[in-house]
């Protein structure tokens, strides 16, 4: 049979930290002089359990510690004082006694370091009333799809409604039923990705309104917004995909001034209550007569000019364009099966990075595909 102070110093640790007890417990150094001289290696092996617990920096080392000395199955006072039956009676007497004093001076020191723990991590985590909280970072709409929302809202309030068609379209619904000629060169404007002979990525979001018109009858009030793709040589003004934004209305006697009329709404309602604005006539295919809208330029507030110098954004002009409209082509309502003898209609597009970009001045149009937060969090 081991001596009994050998199972307690065959249970400690050399890694473990001394620290020091008696400032755990006041009344230490007068019980360790009274376990000395009950038995001195008891005394001795009993030192290095507490200073061990006060040298325990944290809870999981302190729990380490606790085990090795007190755990129920096999800390080392609970083995030592399960050998007291075999020991004679003096042996008894002395031994019994230090390792009970031991045991008690070894689980005060426990206890008091474990609450002396728990007091200074409740301190660390204690929270400062006083303190600013921290704002949760949080996103918002791309600043395009902020323009589009604004846009849709607005075209809502004039009772139209949102029809949505496939990026990947049918050439003949690009270009065929919107009355492009075959080699007509309005195609060139047009030039594109091409998946097949017979199917591309669409060049602008009109085909949406063949769609529409063969699904359903007249009347409609239909926006289209979605993205759109061009061949383009991508620079700072131009990108090989970009966003549109249509309007169709089809009803009997819709007129070009209905057309002007939701123009101007648009041009008040996007840029100010007062913008002049002017309509000019251009081509376009699937509309007879075909125009184009301009507002006056926000930079030189329509002179041409800032500071003796030639205005760059409208380039002198002193109008920059925002949208194409006009009237429906009879020969588009054909193509859907619709009498134009019996219906007529007007239909707009216009670009959102066009009207984004005027609005922020923004002159880098790849800046809405970067991702880059320290772009988009501006918006
Ligand atoms: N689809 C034309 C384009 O992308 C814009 C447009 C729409 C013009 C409707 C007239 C009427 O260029």
């Amino acid at each position: 049979m081991p001596a009994i102070h050998e199972i307690l110093t065959r249970r400690l640790d050399p890694a473990w930290k001394p620290g020091e007890p008696s400032a755990l417990l006041p009344d230490y150094a007068e019980r360790m002089a009274a376990l000395a001289q009950a038995q001195k290696e008891i005394a001795e092996a009993t030192a290095r359990f507490t200073t061990a617990i006060a040298g325990a920096d944290d809870a999981v080392t302190l729990q380490a510690v606790r085990n090795a000395a007190l755990s129920r199955e096999n800390g080392a006072f609970t083995e030592a004082l399960a050998l007291m039956p075999q020991l004679t009676v003096e042996e008894k007497r002395v031994s019994g006694r230090a390792l009970n004093l031991g045991k008690a001076l070894v689980e005060a020191a426990e206890k008091a370091k474990r609450d002396a723990l728990e007091r200074s991590r409740d301190s660390g985590d204690a929270i400062d009333v006083t303190l600013p909280g921290r704002r949760p970072w949080t996103g918002r709409p791309h600043v395009l799809a902020q323009v589009r929302e604004e846009l849709l809202d607005l075209f809502h309030g004039l009772g139209f409604s949102v029809y949505t068609s496939p990026e990947v379209e049918l050439e003949s619904y690009n270009f065929g039923k919107l009355n492009f000629a075959p080699d007509h060169p309005a195609r060139d404007a047009h030039d594109t990705y091409f998946v097949n002979s017979e199917v591309l990525l669409r060049t602008h979001t009109s085909p949406g309104w063949v769609r529409a018109m063969e699904e359903r009858k007249p009347p409609l009030r239909l926006v289209f917004p979605g993205r759109v793709y061009r061949a383009e040589a991508v620079d700072a003004s131009h990108m090989d995909q970009f966003h549109q934004m249509d309007g169709l209305y089809v009803a009997k006697n819709v007129s070009m001034a209905d057309l002007k009329a939701t123009l101007n709404a648009f041009a008040r309602a996007i840029y100010r209550r007062d913008v002049p604005t002017r309509i000019i006539p251009i081509y376009f295919p699937f509309v007879e007569p075909g125009v184009q809208m301009d507002v006056q330029c926000a930079t030189c507030t329509g002179t041409g000019r800032v500071r003796e110098g030639r205005c760059p954004v409208c380039k002198g002009t002193k109008w920059v364009e925002v949208l194409g409209a006009g009237m429906v082509h009879p020969n588009v309502f054909r193509a859907v099966g619709y009498d134009p003898e019996q219906v007529t209609g007007f239909a707009f597009g216009m670009g959102l990075e066009r009207i984004t970009m005027g609005r922020h001045g923004i002159h880098e149009i790849r800046e809405f595909l970067q991702n880059d937060v320290r772009f988009l969090e501006q918006f």
